[in-house]
């Protein structure tokens, strides 16, 4: 499989690259990334043929759409798929007043939440301007999930449903995005708002992966029903599924638990069995799922996104799923890739 495979984005007229650029690194999450540095990924993505890139007003209070719009906007806007997100707005304000954790010179803006209809639409109109971009292809309502919200959840959850919703729709029938959906870390929250709402799409961040599948219970078999096509985020759980169990392995946003340490160890004992590097195990389990047409994966330097790309194409062979499923370490009804 080649990053540069393109794949139908469930229902809609979308075609997405297999391999999708994630720029919430870009954002300057943890660390800076210099200027060249993120330009110098996203040129290096084009040149590898991909061609669907994530961004939010989250990720660097406003950053990672600023340098992405630098990096694609003079790209024939027809030759990619560009996805953002409503739910914070970002207003100007003095460095020094602004909690930035844990992004890191971040852009000079304060972010604010707003799940309100009048909110959504000035939340999408801000973004393309950021980007210098005349229309989203995809756009998620970002982060109603207990993992940020907290016990506002339900409260924020039904905000979305109505303002979210409206104004997207809206968005929608005037062509200004093709696809909408909903961006989190829960797919308990994906499924409350398919149940609720007619979504194309969502992207799912780090609950479909080589360490949870979960979601294969009731969700990923409703949005198979329904051609809502998911993408899957955080798929690397933030870090460990790229690098392995080093010491300081990051699974979601934070040092790794030893559970999921020993864990990553018993999947890396049979990866090293199959000569297989354990993220091009970690990047094509994830797509061989029905639903899920793209992988977006996050790098911090042009080494990691070309081994990330390198890998991606790595011949696996079967034997070593069916390991993974006899030591427990995958789920029996999961789907893997053929050979
Ligand atoms: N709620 C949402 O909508 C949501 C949530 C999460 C993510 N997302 C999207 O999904 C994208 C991907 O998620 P993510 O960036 O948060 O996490 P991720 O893809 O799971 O992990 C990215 C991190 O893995 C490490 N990594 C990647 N390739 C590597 C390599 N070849 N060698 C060593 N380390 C490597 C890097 O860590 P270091 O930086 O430590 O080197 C990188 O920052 C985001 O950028 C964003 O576009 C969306």
């Amino acid at each position: 499989m080649k990053v540069s495979d393109r794949r139908k984005f469930g229902r809609t007229k979308l075609e997405v690259t297999t391999f999708a650029f994630g720029t919430a690194p870009i954002g300057n999450i943890f660390k800076p990334i210099d200027e060249e540095v993120s330009d110098g990924m996203i040129q290096s993505a084009w040149d590898a043929g991909i061609r669907y890139y994530d961004t939010a007003p989250m990720y660097g209070h406003g950053l990672s759409e600023l340098r992405t719009g630098h990096s694609l906007r003079w790209k024939d806007r027809d030759d990619f798929v560009l996805s953002s997100k409503v739910g914070r707005l970002l207003k100007p304000k003095r460095r020094s007043e602004i909690d930035f954790a844990p992004w890191n010179n971040a852009a000079p803006n304060e972010m604010v939440f707003d799940y309100s209809y009048d909110g959504t639409m000035r939340s999408f109109e801000d973004s393309l301007q950021r980007l210098a971009l005349e229309r989203m292809d995809i756009c998620f309502i970002h982060d109603i999930d207990v993992f940020t919200r907290g016990t506002d959840q339900p409260e924020v959850f039904k905000t979305a449903m109505d303002g979210c919703w409206k104004a997207l729709s809206k968005l929608r029938d005037e062509k200004l995005v093709t696809a909408i959906g909903v961006g989190v870390n829960e797919w308990e929250v994906c499924q409350a708002a398919l149940e609720q709402r007619d979504f194309d799409c969502f992207l799912l961040a780090g609950r479909y992966t080589l360490l949870e599948q979960d979601s294969l219970d009731t969700f990923l078999p409703l949005c198979e029903k329904r051609n809502a096509a998911v993408v899957v985020g955080g798929g690397f759980n933030s870090g460990i599924l790229a690098t392995g169990a080093v010491p300081g392995a990051k699974y979601n946003y934070a040092p790794a638990p030893d559970d999921i340490m020993s864990r990553v160890r018993r999947i890396e004992a049979v990866c090293k069995r199959y000569n297989v590097p354990l993220p091009a195990a970690a990047m094509q389990f994830v797509v061989a799922h029905p639903a899920i047409p793209s992988f977006i994966a996050g790098t911090r330097t042009v080494e990691q996104l070309e081994k990330n790309i390198e890998w991606f194409n790595h011949a696996i062979p079967t034997e070593f799923w069916a390991d993974l499923k006899s030591e427990g370490l995958l789920r029996e009804d999961a789907p893997v890739p053929v050979a």
